[in-house]
This record gives C-alpha cells, structure tokens and sequence, in this order.
C-alpha cells in the first residue's frame, strides 16, 4: 500500500483509509492529511484491557463496519423475528472482526428470543495475511495498534477467536481464509440469503465479487456491499444492476448529494414467482 495514504471521511462523517492505489473512485475524493484524522463513531470505545468490562460489544471493536451496522440489524427486524432459521449469511472483509462480531450478537439475540428456530450460519472472508502488517504500518488509527497489542500474539485468527470467545460469541462466526475471487466456489448456486461484500475496494474489485456471489444468493436474498459514494463502485454497480434488471427486485444505493445517506447498495434477487 502506497506511504501516500491519507483518511478520508465516509459520506456517514467516519474516517476510511484509502488511497489512489487501494481506492475506486479515489482521486477525486477530498484529502485529509493523517494529523487531521476523524476517528470512527465507536473510537473511544476501544478497550485498553481485556475484561469483561472493557470488551462487551461490537462497540469495543476497532473496525470500518459503518453500514453494515444497520443493515445487519434490518435483517433480524426489532423483534428478531424477521429469519426463518437456517439462514446462511456470509461478509467478505473482517479486519479485526467488528462487523462479524456486530453479526454475531445479532444471531445470538436472534437464538435467545426464538430458540425453537434452526440458527443462522454465518461465514466472514478475509485474506487476513495483510491485516497486522497494515495495522503496524500505520494505516489505521494508532489504537487499532494498541487494540490487537493486548491480545500479546502477531495471529490474527487467534485474534478473531479470543475476541468472540471473551464476548461470549464463540461458534457464531466461521471465520474462512480466503481471497473472495475464490471464496465464490465455497457455495452452491442458490444458497445464500445475504451478503456483505466490503473486501478490496478497487471498483473492479467489488465489481468481481458482486458477478461473482449473484448466483449464489437465493431468490428473494439480497446482496449488499460498501464504498458506494465512490464513482468508481456506483458505477460498477449501476452497471451490473441495468445487466441483470430482470433477475432484481429491488436495488437500493444513497442520494450521495444529502449529507449522512450512507455509502452502500442493495440489490434484492427477485423471487421465482414475482413477474
Ligand atoms: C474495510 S475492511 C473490512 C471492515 C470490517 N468489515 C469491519 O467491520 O471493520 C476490508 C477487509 O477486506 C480484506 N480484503 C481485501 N481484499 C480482499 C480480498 N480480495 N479477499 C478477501 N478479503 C479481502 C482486508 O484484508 C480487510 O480486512
């Protein structure tokens, strides 16, 4: 990653890390230099121990959720009441875990308030290789550094482990070792009810891994992904949604012009019997 990398603030007034190199539609984007840092909403959540009082949420994870925040919880609805049971439910790009912990009790409020339901699988991808390094290297806020420091092992998968073990999360996140071009083939065609792509965002990227999971998500699922403020990635998706209108049945994305609309997609597999 290039030593040029400067924060930017995400249409949500959070900070992301990109760059001309790691980045979309990144060369329009307004610069911040890294001393003027915006830090993300839960920042100063972040544990300087590891107890059951310092970590006790997704909250007390540093991470780049900003979305996925919410659109995980409209799958569960208020109530919990919205899956089936048996859902499966797959993210690409876990980074430290906070989303796929933010899922993971999401599952568990879902397991606890309808026990008589099968429970939801969930997988969360991730190369994992470049995460510490790109923590050490500076391209996260310091206190990602300090963060995975307490865990006193340069393992991320230990990491990831120990965090939903010390959150009473174990057994709800498959975490798999896999660069998304690939991790397609891991599922059956149909299988899927969502997916959260926010891996590499390099628009051809994202491209990639939306042609690439659209078949295996069930008819009435729903794929979903980040980064959509940048031209680059709307683009793209605009792109692959007009490619397959007949196949949708709902594509949502944000009026990026309003301020806080967000900075995500949604595109909806119509179901077999809608005309
Ligand atoms: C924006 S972060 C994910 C943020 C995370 N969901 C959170 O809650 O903090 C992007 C992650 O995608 C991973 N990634 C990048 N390219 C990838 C690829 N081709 N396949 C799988 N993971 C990838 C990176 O290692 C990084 O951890």
């Amino acid at each position: 990653m290039s030593k040029k990398d400067t924060w930017g603030s995400d249409a949500r007034g959070q900070s992301r890390l990109w760059s001309r190199a790691n980045r979309g539609g990144g060369t329009s984007e307004k610069k911040i230099k890294k001393d003027e840092i915006t830090f993300p909403k839960y920042y100063e959540n972040i544990p300087d121990k590891l107890n059951n009082k310092t970590l006790r949420t997704y909250k007390n994870v540093p991470g780049w959720m900003n979305d996925a925040e919410w659109i995980f919880k409209d799958l569960f609805g208020d109530k919990y009441d919205l899956p089936l049971g048996g859902e499966h439910f797959v993210e690409i790009g876990t980074l430290l875990g906070q989303s796929s912990v933010r899922m993971a009790e999401l599952i568990q409020k879902c397991n606890e308030s309808h026990p008589d339901k099968k429970q939801i699988q969930f997988d969360s991808i991730d190369t994992f290789y470049f995460i510490i390094h790109s923590i050490k290297n500076g391209e996260h806020p310091p206190k990602f550094l300090d963060y995975i420091n307490l865990y006193e092992t340069g393992d991320i998968m230990d990491i990831l482990y120990i965090q939903l073990k010390k959150l009473d999360l174990f057994g709800l996140v498959n975490y798999i070792c896999c660069d998304s071009k690939y991790a397609h083939n891991i599922y059956q065609d149909n299988s899927l009810d969502f997916v959260w792509v926010d891996g590499s965002h390099e628009a051809e990227d994202v491209e990639q891994d939306v042609k690439n999971f659209w078949p295996k998500i069930k008819p009435g699922g729903l794929i979903a992904g980040d980064d959509y403020i940048y031209s680059a990635v709307a683009e793209k998706i605009h792109m692959f949604a007009d490619n397959h209108k007949n196949e949708i049945s709902k594509f949502e994305y944000p009026d990026i012009k309003k301020k806080n609309s967000g900075n995500y997609f949604k595109i909806y597999k119509r179901h077999t019997h809608e005309k």
